[in-house]
């Protein structure tokens, strides 16, 4: 995993909005988030994992046969960060696969790469999650420098009422990514990826999405999408909240059912982490002891495609995951778009 330098607390986001510490905790479970310095795109962030990732697996970039970069908040309208990446990493002819499915993307991810190795398309491939969501908000740079404790404040009013505007959607995100080395096997050892149910749902595509910035808008562009604020994401939060505390736990008795498997013999698992008090009630639904879930939203916010790969790194560097556990990944993202899949690590 990487995540950047820049941690902005709850308190310097008070600074920027009318907001305080005991919401953002309570509504959400959120401390601090990291967020990336101007100029640092979801494609450099992914750069930094993909590079530790082929260290920790003591591979070279080039022994890699295909990328695959999922993300909401791409360097670029286009082409994707994959074959940014790619040629980040020095490849010229390696294979990139875009994903953009939101807070869904790495699961969805998992499932591609996983069919990828199993039907022998490919032997190794790498998988990377990576959100640059601070540029999302076009704060000043006078404003970044309150939310990174380099000015004390405050803002101008204009800018605060700005904020307070987004502010529902403002805290709950950060930047980071996280990356997975993936390898096909040949002996059939009962590990590695047990499979996936993959739904989605695009009637409720306006639930969570950017209204401007697209072919939907003619021009794409136009500074009036800027003044009435249609580039920023748009939520209806508690339709998502609600959606997402019945889906995922469906999905993860679905999958573990599927498999032959159940909550009892389920070692970890592993949820997106868009807010604690989803998690918290979809592990209260589930039944499941604290033993049996790792959240690390405290610390990183909601990193999109990220996140799976932050939590899981997390919880293995927690001593959380261990050979011949059984791990459920889950989770529910702007589209709709939810699933679990299951690994016997
Ligand atoms: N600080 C202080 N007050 C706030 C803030 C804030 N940051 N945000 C909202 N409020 C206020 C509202 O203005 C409102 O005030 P009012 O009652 O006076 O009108 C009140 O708090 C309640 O507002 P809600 O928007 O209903 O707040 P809610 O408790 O639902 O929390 C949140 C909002 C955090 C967005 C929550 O709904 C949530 O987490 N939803 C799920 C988001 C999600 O699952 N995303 C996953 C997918 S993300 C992806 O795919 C990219």
């Amino acid at each position: 995993m990487f995540v950047p330098e820049g941690v902005v607390t709850n308190e310097r986001m008070s600074r920027l909005m009318d907001t305080s510490d005991e919401w953002i905790r309570q509504r959400t479970g959120i401390a601090e988030r990291r967020y990336a310095r101007a100029g640092t795109s979801s494609c450099d962030l992914g750069i930094e994992a993909a590079r530790r990732a082929l260290e920790d697996a003591g591979l070279e970039a080039g022994e890699i046969d295909l990328i695959v970069f999922a993300t909401m908040t791409p360097a670029h309208y286009f082409p994707g960060n994959g074959g940014l990446l790619a040629a980040a990493l020095g490849l010229h002819e390696t294979p990139a696969l875009d994903i953009r499915m939101q807070c869904a993307g790495f699961l969805s991810g998992l499932q591609v790469c996983d069919a990828f190795l199993r039907s022998g398309t490919y032997r190794r491939v790498l998988l990377v999650g990576g959100e640059c969501h601070a540029s999302l908000y076009p704060w000043s740079e006078a404003e970044w420098a309150v939310m990174f404790g380099e000015a004390e404040g405050p803002v101008s009013p204009a800018a605060y009422a700005w904020g307070t505007a987004q502010r529902d959607r403002a805290v709950i995100f950060g930047d980071g990514a996280g990356a997975f080395v993936l390898e096909a096997h040949d002996v059939d050892d009962g590990r590695g990826f047990l499979g996936f149910e993959m739904r989605t749902d695009g009637t409720h595509w306006d639930k969570l999405y950017v209204p401007g910035g697209g072919s939907a808008s003619f021009p794409y562009f136009s500074p009036e999408q800027f003044e009435d604020n249609r580039t920023v994401p748009v939520v209806e939060g508690r339709q998502v909240f609600r959606l997402a505390t019945t889906a995922m736990p469906a999905i993860v008795r679905e999958t573990l059912e599927k498999h032959g498997e159940s909550l009892e013999s389920l070692s970890l698992l592993l949820m997106h982490q868009a807010n604690l008090r989803i998690n918290e009630s979809v592990q209260k639904t589930l039944g499941l002891s604290d033993e049996k879930v790792f959240n690390n939203i405290q610390k990183y916010g909601n990193t999109t495609a990220a996140t799976l790969p932050l939590v899981f790194h997390e919880a293995k560097q927690a001593g959380r995951v261990k050979a011949g556990d059984l791990i459920c990944f889950t989770a529910l993202g702007a589209g709709l778009h939810w699933g679990a899949g299951l690994l016997r690590a």
